[in-house]
């Protein structure tokens, strides 16, 4: 197995091993240990089937059934999410503009989720990039005065925050934000596996418990552009066959929405189950 960089912050590609085959354990193991040091790793040119991608997923934890967002699910396979701008029964997909904000995936439900495999079937000819940032290095970069500020926060999450849902069809969101009422996670994420530290609040932050959102958005601001700065980004130039595998404990995730809309952009994503953590809290005032 090749582990190759793609960017000094984060992200690597792996080559040599058949992950549509059966890897050995030997080679997943080595998988999540390059996927823990780099947080963001790129398969180039797989060729599978749902059920393949579901096996690969399923040899490093348990898949979330998207219980949180039902509408997105790929029919028939409710472990399997499809992210696509193709018209659905005659309807606009409602994912067609999904993942505009910085964000970690399913933060703003009780069980965020640890990872996501993001599978590539039909891109635009240019754009429709997907951009990753180290939350780790975010975390380890902060002054100690502000990691200890930072130590004591709640992030609230808000569905209502997540970028582009004022398009999509009302009746579902209705029901997306009674499924997602506002939750609070701690705003320092401790990987289950790795024992890495990261920060963990984003765009979907409203604000941070026991703080109104006029206090708490300055800092909100601060840690979001901290986070994203160039220095600290990989973005990924996405061909047919790419699976990109991103560890959400330690990043965020930004879809560019800079292609032409009138090409499909189809993609399938395994979202690997995250600890059951926060609790729900009201609105921000
Ligand atoms: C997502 O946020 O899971 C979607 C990312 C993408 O479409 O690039």
């Amino acid at each position: 197995m090749e582990v190759v960089p793609l960017a000094h912050a984060l992200g690597v590609e792996i080559r040599g091993v058949d992950i549509a085959g059966v890897p050995s354990d030997a080679e997943i193991d080595e998988i999540r240990t390059a996927w823990h040091g780099a947080h963001v790793i790129v398969f180039r040119d797989v060729e599978w089937t749902p059920d393949q991608h579901l096996a690969f997923s399923k040899r490093f934890r348990d898949l979330d059934d998207h219980a949180a967002t039902p509408h997105d699910r790929f029919d028939g396979y409710p472990e399997l999410l499809e992210v696509t701008n193709i018209p659905k029964n005659g309807h606009p997909s409602q994912t067609r503009n999904a993942g505009r904000n910085w964000h970690s995936d399913y933060s703003y439900t009780n069980r965020p989720a640890a990872a996501s495999m993001l599978y590539c079937t039909q891109k635009p000819p240019v754009g429709g990039d997907t951009m990753f940032c180290n939350m780790a290095r975010a975390y380890d970069d902060l002054s100690e005065k502000m990691k200890g500020i930072v130590a004591d926060l709640q992030s609230v999450y808000d569905f209502s925050l997540v970028s582009g849902i004022g398009k999509r069809d009302p009746k579902k969101i209705a029901e997306l934000l009674k499924i997602n009422p506002p939750i609070a996670h701690p705003c320092v994420r401790e990987h289950d596996e790795s024992g890495t530290k990261a920060l963990y609040v984003s765009e979907r932050t409203s604000h941070f418990e026991g703080m109104t959102r006029a206090e708490s958005a300055p800092l909100i601001n601060f840690l979001c552009a901290h986070a994203t700065r160039p220095e600290n980004v990989y973005r990924h130039r996405w061909r047919i066959g790419d699976l990109v595998c991103w560890d959400n404990r330690t990043t965020m995730h930004l879809a560019l929405g800079d292609f032409d809309e009138s090409q499909p952009r189809h993609m399938l994503r395994t979202t690997l189950r995250g600890e059951l953590s926060g609790y729900v809290v009201p609105p921000a005032v």
